[in-house]
């Protein structure tokens, strides 16, 4: 493995899932453990890149060579932590699970049961936060994930796409890989390219994808 690939580049990587509070000691979280994205901040660290790690709540000691890390919350923290740290990267690696909504408010004291009653909760839409960089004129390399239970290619290729990305990895969930899995299994995909990263461990996989990324950042950017 070369381990001079990403020589000389700063690469922010968000890892982990979201926590969006609705009181003081519940909230709505997701199964992400975060070992995928850890495991690409370690590998990108090795080959020669100076990583910034945002991460959201997990139980994940910061990876051998991993320069800074951010510990954040919810979508809102990820999201401004990633754009305050993507202004001077070269590539981010979006990993995270980013939750896509939130309560509308957060009730300042415990909620209570009434009674049989059920309740509402509202919620609101988190900003997008790969889609808010690849709006910007001046952005990184973009590469983001796709976790999909079924029709991953498509879902995949219409998510590059869309949200404007310079390559997805996209992996089935359940069966064994995926969330709070020590295997995974990813293709991933760019404007006219593909390739299949077969299952393996996810330190195996997050080198085979720094490789690729690297490939892909010195066709496009150099
Ligand atoms: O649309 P979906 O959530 O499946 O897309 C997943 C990709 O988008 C991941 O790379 C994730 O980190 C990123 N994402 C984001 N901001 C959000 C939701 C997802 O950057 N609010």
């Amino acid at each position: 493995f070369g381990s001079e690939a990403l020589r000389g580049l700063k690469v922010v990587v968000s890892a982990g899932p979201t926590y969006e509070d609705i009181d003081p000691v519940r909230f709505i979280g997701n199964r992400s453990s975060g070992r995928m994205g850890f495991a690409v901040a370690e590998a990108a660290a090795q080959a020669g890149a100076a990583v910034t790690l945002v991460a959201g709540p997990v139980t994940l000691a910061t990876p051998a060579g991993v320069a800074h890390r951010i510990d954040v919350r919810s979508a809102a923290e990820m999201h401004v932590a990633v754009l305050a740290a993507a202004a001077q990267a070269d590539i981010y690696v979006g990993a995270a699970a980013v939750g896509d909504y939130r309560p509308s408010a957060v009730a300042p004291q415990k909620l209570k049961k009434h009674g049989g009653a059920g309740l509402t909760l509202e919620l609101a839409e988190n900003p997008d936060i790969l889609a808010s960089l690849s709006a910007q004129t001046v952005h990184p390399f973009l590469v983001g994930f796709a976790a999909e239970t079924h029709d991953v290619a498509s879902y995949a290729q219409d998510k590059l796409q869309r949200k404007g990305l310079d390559m997805i990895a996209a992996n089935q969930v359940g069966d064994g890989l995926g969330f709070e899995a020590a295997d995974n299994a990813l293709n991933l995909y760019w404007a006219g390219g593909s390739v299949e990263l077969p299952r393996a461990s996810k330190t195996e996989l997050a080198h085979q994808l720094v490789a690729q990324v690297a490939q892909r950042y010195k066709a496009v950017r150099q």
